[in-house]
């Protein structure tokens, strides 16, 4: 059982004090039923309409943002972060991973901590598919260097799958995340990357129908195939 005010708020209608409104002004009704009160107790198997739309109750939310540079991946700081862009407010929102600060693109957020751990753990190998923009072409055997495993720092990478895709910029698939991968694979070959983002993970694509620093809700479908 839980508050009806709980429950739309859950659903992403917005604060209590929005969904006070809401019932108030707008049409919402339980098993078909017109509910005035806020704090009416309901069940997750209710049938909750609002505005004659039925409401799924979402235990977990799932966003992909288009990650804009000079955000740092964190949820608090004095710098400003990733959860600064996102205008509803969720308990317990963090992102899966981390950008770096000048780095753009897909970045899951979630409440979701079983399937963050999912995702990151390093058992799962779990692919992440960047495009990189470089200061120099790489060489046939540079690339195959990368595709074998690069050594970063001591570190031997996993192997990696990278391609050109317009010149002086890179495909780039990793399995692992260490700290500035990609940056440090290309600086092994004394490359420089001059701008990196993310456009996939697993089989999760940044729709490119997000703008930078926009965002939108995983698709139902999307949430199950990351979950698979
Ligand atoms: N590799 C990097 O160097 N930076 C990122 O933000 C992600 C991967």
């Amino acid at each position: 059982m839980m508050r009806l005010d709980k429950y739309l708020s859950d659903c992403g209608f917005g604060t209590r004090k929005e969904i006070k409104k809401i019932i108030k002004n707008e049409e919402v009704l339980v098993n078909g039923v017109r509910i005035l009160s806020p704090s009416t107790l309901i069940q997750e198997t209710d049938e909750v309409m609002v505005n004659n739309e039925v409401i799924h109750y979402q235990e977990f939310i799932y966003i992909m943002l288009n990650k804009p540079g000079g955000y740092i991946s964190a949820t608090e700081g004095n710098e400003p972060n990733v959860l600064d862009l996102i205008q509803e407010y969720y308990k317990g929102l963090f992102p899966v991973g981390r950008l770096d600060k000048d780095t753009e693109g897909l970045l899951l957020i979630t409440n979701d901590g079983q399937l963050a751990h999912q995702l990151l753990s390093p058992k799962k190998h779990v692919e992440k598919e960047y495009i990189a923009k470089v200061d120099d072409a790489l060489t046939e055997e540079e690339i195959e260097r990368f595709k074998n495993g690069l050594e970063i720092d001591g570190y031997k990478c996993q192997e990696a799958d990278i391609f050109l895709s317009n010149p002086f910029e890179y495909h780039v698939i990793i399995h692992e995340g260490k700290f500035h991968q990609i940056k440090r694979m290309f600086k092994a070959l004394d490359k420089n990357v001059l701008y990196l983002k993310r456009i996939r993970m697993k089989n999760l694509l940044l729709d490119d129908s997000l703008e930078v620093g926009q965002y939108r809700y995983l698709t139902e479908e999307e949430i199950e195939d990351l979950k698979v």
